[in-house]
């Protein structure tokens, strides 16, 4: 069975009050395309084409707006609601029917990837055949994420969430590729003391059966915060700087379907005579062209 794919896009997005009182956090502006795109392409750059976006009631009609059904694309876009945020393991019972006994990758819809070789990063753990695999990444404030604690032999420990201290700077980041056990796990977990059902202790559960993979992120990747206000700007000023100096897109899903052979020329043509007013739509014509 194909792997597919979860975006959890739900919260309230608080801590960007009042930017996120009418619209959704992961619908917020990334320089020049919303949020989810990113994380979106992630998927799509990993080969996934059946995705489920797992959002607010509230928000729902509005990533409906935004994204459709997905088939501009070639991909196919489930959307489910979360009534309430009590955990992001709590997306693997929502999307359980939707997963309907596959693998599954999650990302969060405020994450956002860059680097050379994360093509090759997401295939690898595309094709691991069971347990799961998540990525770690070097950050100067690990306190505020997931924490990989290793042992002295570098082996994985544990995963703690937001410790006070925190046991090494490896956050764990917001892309989980775990085997079609994760639902029935997830439904096993005890809610924290926060009264969520942790995605770290999720993990835990396949780090106790010693098939949980922690993949290093080197430095030359960009694992990139849009928790803040100052953090959401500088994120949209990397991505307007790459995007000045190569003349590339990152975070394109228009260009990823084009590259995956997923949809035609006339499709793609179709999208950027929709945007032909903006540089994105000029760079899709442009695809086109080469
Ligand atoms: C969540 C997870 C945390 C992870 C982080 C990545 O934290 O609970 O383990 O490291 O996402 O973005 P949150 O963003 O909900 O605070």
């Amino acid at each position: 069975m194909q792997r597919k794919g979860i975006i959890l896009a739900g919260g309230s997005g608080t801590r960007l009050y009042p930017v996120t009182l009418g619209v959704s956090k992961q619908l917020l502006p990334l320089y020049d395309k919303p949020m989810i795109y990113y994380p979106l392409s992630v998927l799509m750059l990993a080969g996934i084409r059946e995705i489920a976006i797992i959002t607010t009631p509230e928000d729902q009609s509005q990533f409906i707006r935004t994204l459709g059904d997905g088939s501009q694309w070639g991909i196919s876009l489930t959307y489910i609601e979360q009534p309430k945020p009590e955990g992001l393991a709590q997306a693997y019972l929502l999307a359980e029917d939707f997963l309907g006994g596959a693998a599954s990758t999650m990302v969060l819809g405020d994450n956002i990837f860059f680097g050379h070789g994360l093509p090759e990063l997401l295939k690898k753990a595309m094709l691991q055949p069971s347990g799961g695999t998540v990525f770690g990444y070097r950050v100067a404030d690990p306190e505020r994420y997931g924490v990989v604690d290793f042992d002295s032999d570098g082996s994985v420990r544990s995963i703690i969430e937001k410790p006070e201290v925190p046991a090494s700077n490896f956050a764990v980041t917001g892309l989980y590729f775990l085997d079609d056990t994760a639902p029935q796990r997830a439904a096993d977990l005890t809610p924290s003391a926060r009264g969520e059902l942790e995605i770290t202790s999720l993990l835990e559960s396949y780090l106790h059966d010693q098939t949980l993979e922690v993949t290093l992120m080197g430095r030359g990747f960009a694992w990139l915060d849009t928790g803040t206000h100052a953090s959401l700007l500088d994120a949209g000023n990397f991505v307007r700087t790459l995007e000045q100096r190569q003349g590339l897109q990152t975070g394109s899903p228009d260009e990823i379907a084009y590259a995956q052979d997923w949809i035609s020329a006339e499709q793609l043509a179709q999208r950027a005579a929709i945007f032909a007013k903006n540089d994105y739509g000029r760079y899709l014509e442009q695809l086109l062209k080469n």
